[in-house]
C-alpha cells in the first residue's frame, strides 16, 4: 500500500516574498492605493497640509501686523511734526506752511470746525491748498479728538487718513496725513504673503505626499502579505509554502520592520504548528489504515473457522452453537467495519480514485438490482433519463455510495417501504436521489448523519438484519467529496431523500 508523502519538517527553508515562486504578488488585489480615501496616508497628508497652512497664515498675519504697526508709527511721528508746525511755540501759525502734500488741516474754534484745507501741491511760492467739502468739515466736527489723540478715518473721496489734534489757547487744530502709501504697501505685502503661503502649502503637500507614500509602502506590502496568508486554506492539512514578509520589510530598526519581523516569526510558529499537526494526522491515518489492513487477515481466519463449525453445530450444545453463530455474525460485522475504516483512511490520505468517464445510470441500475435481491420485502423503483449521464467518476467507489444509500433504505426502514432511486441532470450537475417513505432519519442525527460513527441505536438496524457501523454515510460523503460533489439529506417521517450531486463530464 502506498505511503503518504512525508510532511515538510518545520525547520525547512522558508520561502520569501522576494524570491519564491510562491511569493505574494507585489500588489495584491486587496492592496489599497497609499492615498486612497480613508487611508492613514491621506489623513497624514491632510493634517500636515492643514498644520503648514495654519502656521504660514499665522506667520503672515504676525508679519503684516508688525509692518503695519511700524508704518503707522512712522506716520504718527510725521503727524507729531505736522501738528507742531500748527500749534505750539515753534509753530508757524495756521496754514499750510511747511506741511507735506496731502496733509489736511482743520481748525476748530468755538466748538465748531471752521474749515478744512488740503495741501495739494507745492509751488515756488510755497504750498497751495484747496478747501475741502462740507462733508469733511462735518465729519471732522463730529470727531471729538482731544489734543494728543489719534484716529484713523475714511474721508469720502480722499481715502484713509490718520489724524491727530493739537491745541493752543484759542483753538484746536486737527492735522491728518493720508495713509494711501501705507495701504498700498500693506496690500502688496498681503498679496505677496498670500502667494507665498499658497506656495508653501503646495510644497508641503507635495513633500508630505512623497514622504508618506514612501513610508507607508512597506506597511502596504506587509498588509498584502497578511491578506495573502489570511486567504490560505490553512484548515486543509498541507501547509507548506506560506509566504513571508520580504527581507527588505523586516529591518528591526524601523517600526514596520519590527512588525514584519514579528509577523514572520508568527508565521514560522503557525507553519511549524500546522506541519506538526499535519504530520501527526498523517501518522494517525496511516496507523488506522495499517491497523485495518493488518486486521483483515486474522478476521478472515476467524470468519473461516466460524463458518467451518457450521456443519458441526447440530452436534454442539445449544449454548455452544449460539456462541459460534454469534462469533460468526460479529466477525462479519467487524470485517465490514474494518473494510469501511480502511476505505475512509485511504480516502483521507488523498482521494486515490480511478476517475474515468462513467455512465451513472448504469451504476444506479446495477446497485438497485443488487438492492432488490438483498431486500425482497421492500418495494424498489427506478427513474432514469433516456440519455446516459456521463461523469468523471470511479465506478467502483460510486457503486459503493449507491450500495450504502440503498442499504440504509433497506436496513433502517420496515419491510414494505417504498424506495425510489432517480438520476437527473441539473445544468452541469448530475443529481442522484434515493427516496424512501420509511420512518426517517431521527431528527437528533440529521445534522451529523454524514459524520463518522453517527448512527441510531443499534437495535433497529440489527433487527433488520444489517450490520450497523455508523460509517456508511461518512464513506458516502468522503467519496462524493473526492468527486467534487456534495451529499445531503432531507428527512421527515414518511419522506427521506438522500441527494448526491456531482459534476457531469465536460
Ligand atoms: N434511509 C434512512 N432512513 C432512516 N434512517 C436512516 C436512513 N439512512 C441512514 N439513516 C440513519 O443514519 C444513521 C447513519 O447511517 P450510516 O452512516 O449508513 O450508518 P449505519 O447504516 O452503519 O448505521 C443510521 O444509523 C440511521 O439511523
Ligand atoms: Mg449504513
Amino acid at each position: 500500500m502506498s505511503t503518504p508523502p512525508a510532511p515538510p519538517p518545520p525547520s525547512a527553508p522558508l520561502p520569501q516574498t522576494s524570491d519564491s515562486p510562491l511569493a505574494a504578488p507585489p500588489q495584491p488585489p486587496s492592496a489599497v492605493r497609499p492615498l486612497a480615501k480613508g487611508t492613514l496616508g491621506r489623513r497624514l497628508v491632510v493634517r500636515v497640509a492643514a498644520l503648514v497652512a495654519v502656521v504660514a497664515i499665522g506667520l503672515s498675519a504676525v508679519v503684516a501686523l508688525g509692518v503695519y504697526n511700524i508704518q503707522i508709527g512712522q506716520v504718527d511721528a510725521r503727524l507729531d511734526r505736522a501738528i507742531a508746525r500748527q500749534v505750539g511755540p515753534s509753530s508757524g501759525g495756521p496754514g499750510p506752511g511747511g506741511q507735506e502734500i496731502g496733509t489736511i488741516i482743520a481748525i476748530e474754534s468755538g466748538g465748531a470746525v471752521q474749515g478744512v484745507i488740503l495741501v495739494d501741491r507745492a509751488s515756488n511760492f510755497g504750498p497751495r491748498f484747496t478747501s475741502l467739502s462740507v462733508d469733511a468739515t462735518d465729519l471732522l466736527g463730529t470727531l471729538s479728538l482731544n489734543p494728543g489723540d489719534r484716529a484713523t478715518i475714511q474721508l469720502a473721496g480722499y481715502g484713509l487718513y490718520r489724524l491727530t489734534a493739537g491745541a493752543d489757547d484759542t483753538r484746536t487744530v486737527i492735522v491728518g496725513i493720508p495713509l494711501a502709501q501705507v495701504t498700498s504697501a500693506m496690500t502688496s505685502l498681503v498679496v505677496f504673503e498670500a502667494l507665498l503661503t499658497g506656495a508653501v502649502i503646495v510644497v508641503a503637500v507635495v513633500a508630505a505626499r512623497s514622504v508618506v507614500v514612501r513610508s507607508l509602502t512597506p506597511l502596504n506590502r506587509l498588509a498584502g502579505t497578511a491578506t495573502t496568508v489570511s486567504n490560505l486554506p490553512l484548515e486543509s492539512g498541507e501547509v507548506a509554502g506560506i509566504v513571508r514578509v520580504s527581507p527588505r520589510d523586516t529591518d528591526p530598526v524601523s517600526e514596520v520592520g519590527r512588525v514584519g519581523l514579528a509577523f514572520n516569526h508568527m508565521l514560522d510558529n503557525v507553519e511549524g504548528a500546522l506541519a506538526a499537526r499535519h504530520a501527526s494526522e498523517m501518522k494517525l491515518r496511516q496507523f488506522v489504515a495499517d491497523a485495518s489492513h493488518e486486521l483483515r487477515n486474522p478476521l478472515a481466519a476467524i470468519r473461516g473457522y466460524a463458518e467451518l463449525t457450521r456443519r458441526e453445530r447440530a452436534d454442539m450444545s445449544p449454548a455452544m452453537a449460539h456462541a459460534m453463530s454469534r462469533i460468526e455474525s460479529e466477525s462479519d460485522r467487524m470485517s465490514t467495519l474494518v473494510e469501511d475504516l480502511l476505505l475512509l483512511a485511504r480516502l483521507d490520505s488523498g482521494p486515490a480514485l480511478d476517475l474515468k468517464s462513467t455512465d451513472l445510470t448504469e451504476i444506479v441500475l446495477n446497485a438497485t438490482s443488487d438492492a432488490r435481491v438483498a431486500g425482497p420485502d421492500h418495494r424498489w423503483s427506478l427513474s432514469l433519463p433516456d440519455e446516459p449521464v456521463v461523469a468523471l467518476a470511479d465506478r467502483y467507489r460510486l457503486h459503493q455510495v449507491l450500495a450504502n444509500l440503498l442499504g440504509n433504505a433497506r436496513t433502517h426502514t420496515p419491510p414494505g417501504t417504498q424506495v425510489e432511486t432517480a438520476v437527473a441532470v441539473d445544468g452541469r450537475t448530475a443529481v442522484i436521489t434515493v427516496t424512501d417513505n420509511g420512518p426517517g432519519v431521527p431528527s437528533e442525527l440529521q445534522a451529523s448523519v454524514f459524520e463518522r460513527f453517527t448512527r441510531a441505536e443499534v437495535s433497529r438496524a440489527r433487527k433488520q438484519g444489517g450490520s450497523s457501523t455508523g460509517l456508511g454515510l461518512a464513506i458516502v460523503a468522503a467519496v462524493v467529496a473526492a468527486h467534487h460533489g456534495t451529499a445531503s439529506v432531507d428527512s421527515r417521517p414518511g419522506h427521506t431523500v438522500f441527494t448526491i450531486r456531482i459534476p457531469v463530464a465536460p
